[in-house]
């Protein structure tokens, strides 16, 4: 692993006023926290991921996905902001730093940056699969479970979703905007560990390089947005994201 930023990225990384980071699960990986296309352990070994983040499963076995959810926040919960984390919030000392993110997970606000959109929703924030009538914060229960029955809506009875969108769902709008604003006032767009598989969001990445805006790849593995982006560093969030603070600041 390259322990210097390379030239290239150092160099947009000072002198950028208007920064945009596109963060994916690999973001809170060094946390503890598994990616996607991760294999899961434990309770959940036998089970895929992307299976279980579908209207479909939902239909099929509510209580498994919630259990899976409650599971997932937990985990979450018993998390840290990595240093990754940590060096996005000191670089907006420096610059204008707006995080969109596709996680579900709340480790950025945590290590105290500007989030201005979760593409994807929160685990943080159920609702009503009938009514959409926000619940209050759930706790996981103390023993995890493969299966727990949702609450019920106190309006209509209805079950306790989880408050992320799944594969096939239409992205919340308001994020959805608040995303593309922040990149068309960008003067440098930073994607880190995402695959670049989900759209929308793995769009965003091109319609920064389309406006002529600067586009920086920070990812171990190559990507589905490896070919899309201007400048890429084969580093890790924790490893990579102070450097280029550091060059900011
Ligand atoms: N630092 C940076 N990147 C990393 C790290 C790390 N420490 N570890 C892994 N990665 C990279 C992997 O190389 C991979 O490219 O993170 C990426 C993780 O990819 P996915 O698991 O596909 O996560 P993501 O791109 O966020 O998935 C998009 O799909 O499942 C849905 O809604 C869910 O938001 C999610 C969306």
């Amino acid at each position: 692993m390259a322990l210097d930023a390379p030239t290239e990225v150092a160099d947009l990384a000072r002198h950028a006023r208007n920064v945009v980071v596109l963060t994916g699960a690999g973001m809170s990986a060094e946390s503890g926290v598994p990616t996607f296309r991760d294999a899961q352990t434990g309770l959940w070994e036998q089970y895929d991921a992307t299976a279980l983040a579908t209207p479909r499963a939902w239909n099929a076995d509510p209580d498994l996905v919630w259990a899976w959810y409650q599971w997932r926040s937990a985990l979450v919960r018993r998390a840290a902001p990595n240093a990754g984390h940590r060096a996005l919030a000191d670089w907006s000392r420096g610059a204008d730093v707006r995080i969109v993110t596709q996680n579900v997970d709340d480790l950025h606000e945590r290590a105290g940056s500007n989030v201005v959109a979760h593409l994807h929703g929160s685990l943080f924030a159920p609702r009503c699969d009938r009514c959409g009538q926000p619940f209050d914060q759930i706790d996981p229960p103390d023993e995890p479970a493969e299966r727990t029955p949702p609450p019920r809506c106190d309006s209509c009875g209805g079950a306790a979703r989880p408050g992320v969108v799944w594969f096939g769902e239409a992205l919340p709008e308001e994020p959805w905007e608040r995303a593309l604003a922040a990149i068309a006032n960008a003067d440098l767009v930073v994607v880190v560990g995402t695959s670049g598989v989900v759209y929308p969001a793995a769009g965003l990445p091109s319609l920064a390089r389309e406006a002529g805006v600067p586009t920086i790849e920070i990812n171990p593995d190559v990507t589905d947005l490896t070919e899309q982006v201007d400048h890429i560093w084969r580093t890790t969030a924790a490893r990579g994201l102070p450097i280029l603070a550091a060059c900011a600041n």
